[in-house]
This record gives structure tokens, sequence and C-alpha cells, in this order.
């Protein structure tokens, strides 16, 4: 629970810092985000022009390699096809901490629903998992730390994997989530990837003021969706975002404004590219009481999650193996859904 708020907490710490007996050091720093933020805004503001591509990294995408789709009116989308699961980027942020732990269970059970679809974003190398997942894990050669700028590092590198795959969603999730690949397609038939979509759900209630301390002046305030939920961006808006996101400078941006991944993401699409987090409350995450979801819900849910038994358990409760055997319920939730799967009893 108090994960997120710690996170928040620390950003308003970090962007906003206390004035009183504040080092001149840390109000130097203080200023330098200021800085960057109006830099960021002015950027685009100015239609990104100043964009030198170019100088993108080695192995990053390019913009002539996009396909940039001119946007159609809704009269082509009644027409148009509906999107099936091969349309959506399926990104899993994961570390080497979890390979013998979270991931085993992801791969037990939902990844073999869209094992073609679904991506793991690492930082180790391990032979047995890239077979399992037919090449699906990335090294994205960020540390395996746990800090915000090496997290950021691993959503930059999932973010320039959707842009190459030319799919029309991109969704991330973490890897102590369970995703409901039959919902996540049917929830995503309902937006147009053509258009510009933010969809996920924030874990706090108001959007993140951002204040000039000095003056106690709010900068901006903006929503953004809780990584640890799970979160989709149509491939309109994820190419808008080309000129600040693409080819490592996400990872500015986080660092810039010293916010979490989830965070710049919000502020990225909200703030710079002024479009709004459209609510969607199927996804969760452990910043939620799991257990309060009720089972007769399971089926409409897109994403769900767990945390434990190191910190409080919070699990769904829904019935099937012994909690000793599942302790995240993930592998009973996957027989719930989907009971003709081999492990499941019958
Ligand atoms: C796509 O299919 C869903 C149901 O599966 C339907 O509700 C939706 O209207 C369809 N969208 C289009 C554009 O055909
Ligand atoms: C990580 O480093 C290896 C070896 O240098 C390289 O082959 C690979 O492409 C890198 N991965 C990414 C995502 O850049
Ligand atoms: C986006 O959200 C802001 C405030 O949260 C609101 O004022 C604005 O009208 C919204 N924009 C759209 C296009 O819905």
């Amino acid at each position: 629970m108090s994960e997120k708020v710690f996170r928040v907490s620390q950003a308003y710490r970090c962007v906003a810092p206390a004035a009183s007996g504040m080092a001149p050091r840390r109000m130097f720093k203080a200023a330098a985000v200021l800085i960057t933020l109006g830099y960021c805004s002015l950027l685009v503001y100015q239609g990104g022009v100043t964009f030198n591509f170019q100088e993108s990294r080695a192995g990053s995408v390019q913009v002539s390699d996009l396909s940039i789709e001119p946007v159609r009116t809704t009269v082509y989308d009644s027409v148009h096809k509906n999107i099936t699961l091969d349309d959506i980027f399926i990104s899993v942020k994961t570390s080497k901490h979890y390979q013998y732990s979270r991931l085993p269970i992801i791969l037990k059970t939902w990844f073999q629903l869209a094992k073609d679809q679904t991506w793991f974003f690492t930082d180790t190398d391990n032979p047995q998992h890239q077979r399992q997942t037919n090449g699906h894990m990335v090294n994205t050669n960020c540390s395996d730390s746990h800090q915000r700028k090496h997290l950021c590092c691993k959503t930059s590198v999932e973010y320039d994997h959707f842009l190459e795959s030319g799919k029309k969603w991109f969704c991330h999730f973490d890897d102590d989530n369970y995703v409901n690949v039959p919902r996540l397609v049917t929830v995503l038939q309902k937006y147009n990837h053509q258009e510009d979509w933010y969809l996920g759900r924030p874990s706090v209630n108001k959007p993140l003021h951002i204040y000039n301390k000095p003056t106690e002046k709010l900068l901006f305030a903006f929503w953004f969706a809780t990584g640890g939920a799970g979160f989709c961006i149509s491939r309109s808006l994820a190419l808008k975002m080309l000129p600040v996101a693409s080819g490592g400078r996400f990872i500015s941006v986080c660092e810039g404004i010293r916010l979490p991944d989830d965070v710049s993401m919000g502020f990225i699409i909200e703030h710079l590219m002024k479009k709004n987090l459209t609510l969607v409350p199927e996804f969760h995450s452990h910043l939620e009481q799991m257990k309060l979801l009720p089972m007769e819900t399971f089926r409409d849910q897109i994403s769900f999650s767990y945390s434990g038994p190191k910190d409080k358990m919070n699990v769904i409760n829904v019935p099937g193996f012994d909690t000793r055997y599942d302790p995240t319920r993930f592998l009973s939730l996957h027989c719930f859904l989907f009971p003709h799967f081999k492990f499941c009893p019958r």
C-alpha cells in the first residue's frame, strides 16, 4: 500500500524541495529541475522541430522506419476489422531478482495465451527462459536495481521495442500482474488505435500537483496510470510521443523531472502531449486490496496483482490450490478462468 504513496511523496520532495535549511546544492538542483520542466515544455510547444533524429543512439528507431498512419474518421473504423490479440504488444517488466519466483508463474499461466504477443524486459540472460518464451526475453542491459533511473531505462526500451513492432497497442504490465488476455482484447476493441488513447488506472484519487516551492505556486497537475496495474497506449499517441520519448529520451525525461517511470509517462502524455488519461477500472495493482475484488467479476478484469509474503500478504480471494502451493493465487485464478489447462484439477 505505502509504496506508491512513498513514491509520490518522494516525487513532491524532489520536484519541490523544502526551502528551509536547503543546502545550496539542493537549491541548485531544484532550479535545474524547473528549468528542465520548462525546457521539455518548450520543445513540445515548438512542435519538436528542434529535434535531430539522426542523433538517436545506435539501434534505435528512426522516424523514416515508422509507418505513420493518417488519422482517419470513425466512418473508416466502422468498416475496419476489429483488432485482435495480434495487434497488441504486451510488455512485462521484470528483473533477474524475480526470474525464479515471479516469472515462472506467468510462463505457466497467462503467457500461454499470448505467447507471440508478449515480451519480457529484463536485465539478465537466461537461456532456459529464452527457450521457453521462444526468444521473447529482452536483456535491456539496464541495471537490475530498483532505482528510478533503472526502471525508467527498462520502460524506455519497452517503448522503443513497441515502436519497432508496428503493433497498434502498447500494453505494459509488471511481473506481479496476471493479465486476463481475452478481456484485454475486448476492452481495447472499444477504442480506436488511430486516435490518442492512454488507458489505465491511477492509484491516487487526485492528480499529482507540481509546485514551485519558493512561491507555493501550482505549476501544473497531471494524472498518471499506475505502472503496477498495467496501462495501454495507442499507436497514434505513442508516435506523437516519439520526439520526447524515443531512442532513450524517456530516461532523460525521468531524470529531468526526477519522477518514477509511470509518473513520467503520465507527465509526458498529460502535461506535454495534453492528452488525458482515460480511467479503465479493470486494471488492478497491489496498491488496491485484492481480496475486495468479487469473484463474479474476475472475467471482466484486465489485470490482477499480489504482494507478499515479505510485505503484508495481499492476494485475490479465489478457491483452488492450497496456498502453500499457490501463494500468489494466480494458478488458481488461471484455472478459474481457463479450467481446460492441463495443470488444472478436474
Ligand atoms: C469489435 O467487437 C466488439 C465485440 O467483440 C464490438 O463491441 C465492437 O463494436 C467491435 N468494433 C468494431 C469497430 O467493429
Ligand atoms: C544489450 O547488449 C548486447 C551485447 O552488447 C546487445 O547485443 C543487445 O542488443 C543489447 N540490448 C539492447 C536492448 O540494447
Ligand atoms: C482533460 O482533463 C482536464 C482536467 O483534468 C479537463 O479540464 C479537460 O477538459 C480534459 N480534456 C479533455 C479533452 O477531456
